[in-house]
């Protein structure tokens, strides 16, 4: 088991965003997840990656506890935010980093970009924040792809693409080894149906549909 999280529930202001929801991920589930804004799909996942406390229930990753054990949990994840963080290191500063604490090689970084038509030594000293919205998407599901994860997660990872972009982005997916997991949450299933062999329906903070395909 990669994630189980049972009967979370998180509350923001007195409204209980996450409430008792269950939901456990095996290794080799390819999960569409889908619902309607504001289902707490997003809290959710950062609860997963520890960015949240939860007010009960357990979650655990790869057998961790995500709150303290951040770094072990983070270590086997890719995760691609629904906004890109409001980085201010350069492109260049932010790739040295990145191949400091998870050991991803920039050259490998500047080919899955390239693939995706983002030509990042262009804007190698640019501070991350000044890239355009799509471009940042681009740079992040690069380094997401090229760190070697056992689980990738994408929180609406198109939403800012242009189409040619989205397309060569479905591309990649096709090439994630088979050996790794993967969550997308999104509005469009469509685009992944190829790609998923599961579906999770969330709606008011609960799963309400989980089903295999
Ligand atoms: N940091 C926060 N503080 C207060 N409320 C929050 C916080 N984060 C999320 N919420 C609330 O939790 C609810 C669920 O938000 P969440 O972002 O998880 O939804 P979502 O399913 O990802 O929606 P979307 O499809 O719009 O991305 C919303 O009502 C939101 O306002
Ligand atoms: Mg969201």
């Amino acid at each position: 088991m990669l994630v189980s999280a049972e009967k979370v529930t998180k509350i923001f202001m007195g409204s209980k965003v996450l409430d008792n929801v269950d939901l456990q991920i095996e290794k080799g589930d390819r999960i569409a997840m889908m619902g309607p804004n504001g289902a707490g799909k997003t809290t959710l996942v950062r609860a997963m990656l520890g960015f949240y406390h939860i007010d009960s229930g357990k979650i655990s990753v790869n057998g961790y506890d995500p709150v303290k054990h951040r770094v072990d949990v983070l270590s086997d994840i890719s995760f691609i935010p629904q906004l890109p963080p409001p980085v201010k290191l350069s492109i260049e500063e932010l790739l040295l980093y990145i191949e400091r604490s998870s050991g991803v090689a920039r050259e490998q970084v500047f080919k899955e970009a390239g693939r995706m038509d983002l030509d990042i030594e262009k804007h190698i000293s640019k501070p991350f924040f000044k890239l355009s919205g799509g471009m940042k998407q681009k740079l992040l599901i690069a380094i997401a792809l090229s760190k070697k994860s056992g689980l990738l997660i994408f929180d609406e990872p198109t939403a800012n693409l242009d189409p040619k972009g989205r397309e060569k982005f479905y591309e990649l997916l096709t090439e994630i080894d088979t050996d790794c997991s993967t969550l997308f949450i999104t509005h469009r299933l469509d685009e992944i149906e190829g790609l998923v062999n599961r579906k999770v329906y969330m709606d008011l903070g609960k799963v309400v549909e989980d089903e295999k395909i």
